[in-house]
């Protein structure tokens, strides 16, 4: 230890990044922590999950007192929608959760290295003018917006997910380039807050990566609630004029183009990881084709010493999958073993309803074997039913042979929460057997989980 100031340096405090930190201050290691932003918590506590999540929840409740929803549960009021107070809720949550991560830091005794943090040799980083060795250098630098080539991202008309989170006034016309994750939840936000709504898709279908039932499933919802889609297009130029922009768009697979005019565009085409700055060549490392940092089963790179989590390293960008990372690879330098089962990681989109998943999709696990599947309709689930929530389904996807299960899909109000027990059963190996058996409480949506597992078998009985 001598030669070194640190057992553990970690380069960003993302949720990857931050507990990493922790985990190896708990397990004894003398850790700092690097991070270039004014607060801690990285893209997920500043600008990403939660900023997004305060403004999902406050819009629904908008939505529901002015479309009429809270008046037939007998709850009459008038929806007057003050933005600058919904956007002070949204500062006030990121800054209590961002300042708690600065409290644990400081309970746990890890040193937060304030400034941008770039490799000066395999075991060194230069980090706000000082130069610090490291037994054990941690990469979790994150992701940042894919730019769309062509298409300037001025923060005011064209925005990215960051802009459309502090937009000033509902915009008229929001266009929505990218139908993934970011573009339905932010864009639905704004739906519901006023603004016309029109989504550009390249492909198809929404939702690339989920099972195609539940993208189509989700597109018909989608246009239920008043989004335009326009799937199978793609934005060929964006030019802004007197503060309203003009796209050009084109179907994907060619033919005449023609223009749509906005008065606020965000560009959610995907995030790509953040190794700029880094050095990473005077480290010995280098980024695979897609500009991510490659690592084994124990987030080792090439390497010696040196370790990846998160979204700098292949898989889904999604803050458990960072935050899991960080406590096995923290686990691992400590001489534990860290593991982290990435056939089993959930994914929510936190629209209304949501839409979550765990494991193959059916196309997948079709593709792989013999499947039986069993599906239940939320319509059918008394809570939901009740709370006027009847959208969506349950799937559940097993191997035919053993009865394993090998993917849950959920569309419904709470299947990020639903999405849960889904995990949980398959971690530890569930059969669509167990699930059926398991006494699930009444009533709740859950049920429609052992519903759909109940189909797997083929004796359902509420549908
Ligand atoms: P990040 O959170 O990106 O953190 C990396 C940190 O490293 C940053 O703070 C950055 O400033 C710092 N950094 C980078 N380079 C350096 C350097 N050289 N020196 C010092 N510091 C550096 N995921 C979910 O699971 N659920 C959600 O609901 C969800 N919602 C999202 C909503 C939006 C709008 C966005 C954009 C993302 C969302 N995500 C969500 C994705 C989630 O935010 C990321 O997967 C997660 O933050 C990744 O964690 P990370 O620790 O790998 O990186
Ligand atoms: P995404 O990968 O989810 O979706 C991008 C979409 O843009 C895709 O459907 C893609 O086909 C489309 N696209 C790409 N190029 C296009 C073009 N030129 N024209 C039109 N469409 C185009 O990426 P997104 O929404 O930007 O989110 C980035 C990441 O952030 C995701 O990986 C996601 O995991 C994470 N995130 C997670 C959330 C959650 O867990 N709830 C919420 C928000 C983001």
């Amino acid at each position: 230890m001598a030669d070194y100031d640190f057992d553990v340096l970690v380069i960003g405090a993302g949720p990857g990044g931050y507990v990493a930190a922790i985990r190896a201050a708990q397990l004894g290691l003398k850790t700092a922590c690097a991070e270039s932003r004014e607060t801690l918590g990285g893209t997920c506590l500043n600008v990403g999950c939660i900023p997004s999540k305060a403004l999902l929840h406050a819009s629904e409740l908008f939505e529901e007192a002015a479309s009429g929803k809270l008046a037939k549960l007998g709850i009459k009021t008038e929806a007057v929608l003050d933005l600058d107070a919904m956007h002070g809720s949204r500062k006030d949550a990121v800054k209590g959760l961002t300042g708690g991560i600065e409290y644990l830091f400081k309970k746990n005794k890890v040193e937060w290295l304030k400034g941008r943090a770039a490799f000066t040799g395999a075991d060194s980083v230069e980090v706000g003018g000082r130069t610090v060795r490291a037994k054990n250098i941690v990469i979790a630098t994150g992701s940042s917006v894919t730019p769309l080539p062509g298409v300037t991202i001025d923060q005011t008309v064209v925005v990215d997910s960051t802009g459309a989170l502090e937009l000033p006034k509902v915009p008229e016309h929001l266009v929505v380039i990218g139908g993934g994750v970011i573009g339905l939840e932010l864009g639905s936000v704004w739906k519901r807050l006023g603004a016309k709504v029109t989504v550009v898709e390249f492909l198809d279908q929404l939702l690339p990566g989920m099972d195609a039932e539940v993208r189509k499933e989700a597109a018909k919802i989608f246009k239920k609630q008043g989004l335009e889609l326009r799937l199978g297009t793609k934005v060929t130029g964006v030019t802004v004029a007197d503060g309203r922009a003009t796209l050009t768009v084109e179907p994907a697979a060619g033919g005449a183009a023609e223009t749509l005019t906005a008065d606020a565009v965000l560009v959610a085409i995907g995030r790509r990881s953040n190794t700029e700055g880094l050095a990473l060549e005077k480290a010995g490392l280098s980024t695979n084709p897609k500009g991510q940092i490659a690592v084994d089963h124990d987030f080792a790179t090439g390497v010696p010493g040196i370790w990846a989590i998160g979204d700098v390293t292949p898989g889904p960008m999604l803050a458990h999958k960072a935050e899991d990372e960080g406590i096995a690879v923290a686990e691992n330098i400590a001489g534990l073993t860290g593991i982290v089962n990435h056939d089993v990681i959930p994914g929510v989109v936190y629209t209304m309803p949501e839409i979550a998943g765990v494991g193959l999709t059916e196309e997948l696990a079709r593709e792989r074997g013999a499947v039986k599947v069993g599906k239940f309709p939320m319509l059918a689930n008394s809570r939901a039913k009740t709370n006027h929530e009847p959208d969506g389904f349950v799937k559940v996807i097993a191997d035919a042979e053993t009865d394993r299960v090998l993917g849950v899909w959920i569309i419904a109000s709470l299947a990020g929460t639903m999405i849960a027990q889904a995990a949980q059963a398959m971690e530890f190996g569930a059969t669509s057997e167990d699930i059926a058996y398991t006494c699930h409480a009444h009533p709740t949506h859950s049920e429609a989980v052992k519903e759909a597992a109940m189909a797997v078998q083929g004796k359902p009985i509420h549908i």
